[in-house]
């Protein structure tokens, strides 16, 4: 195992200290932030453009991961790239082809990652598992933070990190769950209300960290 990154998402923060929340996980050792991007089109929810996501890249020097839950990321991902974005995931739900959309976001220097949802077969994303940086592996269905954990996908990840594929795992997952997502293989864990959910996000990163290390 080893050298395996927490991902605090802040969709379950508090925004109205989102400074502080943040500084919170930092300073506990988390490795990236994710930051949930979602358009009321591809999900059934609306979060936050680019406006914030460069106020956030102000205020820590933590990696940012934005995930696009939205229809058109060949028009909106160089928006966030230009807001401080150095990873960027899109699902593969919304571009046939891909391959396209990858190479330019290479060619600007983006870590590139290609996410499915729990309803899509990884046949869908085996022809691009090696042009994108790494896959987001979804374990609820996107839209909202503290859903329950979808255990099935987990098979995926599997799949994908004995093919020596980059795998963040993303949804429902809890200190409690970690272990299992871990042993599948993971090397990114995504929590939004396993981390700010808790009493203590700085306690739920590290007791994370502990297991990620273990
Ligand atoms: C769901 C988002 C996830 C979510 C994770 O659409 O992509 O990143 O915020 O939150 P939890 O860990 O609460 O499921
Ligand atoms: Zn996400």
């Amino acid at each position: 195992m080893g050298n395996i990154k927490i991902a605090p998402s802040i969709l379950s923060c508090d925004f109205s200290r989102l400074g502080e929340e943040i500084k919170k996980v930092e300073e506990a050792g988390c490795d990236i932030l994710h930051l949930d991007v979602m358009d009321g089109h591809f999900v059934p929810n609306i979060t936050f453009g680019p406006l914030l996501v460069e106020t956030i890249h102000r205020i820590t020097n933590l990696p940012l991961d934005v995930h696009l839950m939205i229809e058109d990321p060949e028009f909106y991902w160089k928006k966030f790239k230009d807001a401080g974005t150095s990873i960027i995931s899109f699902h593969k739900e919304v571009v046939e082809s891909p391959n396209g959309l990858i190479d330019t976001m290479k060619r600007e220097n983006v870590t590139v990652g290609l996410a499915l949802n729990p309803g899509t077969p990884l046949e869908d994303i085996l022809p691009f598992v090696h042009s994108v940086d790494f896959v987001v592996v979804m374990t609820v269905d996107p839209g909202f933070g503290g859903q329950k954990f979808i255990e099935e996908p987990l098979e995926k990840v599997k799949i994908l990190s004995e093919m020596g594929v980059t795998v963040e795992v993303d949804g429902g997952i809890r200190v409690s769950n970690a272990k299992k997502v871990i042993e599948s293989g993971a090397d990114i864990l995504v929590s939004g209300s396993g981390v700010f959910g808790e009493p203590d996000p700085a306690e739920a990163v590290k007791r994370f960290k502990a297991l990620a290390n273990r």
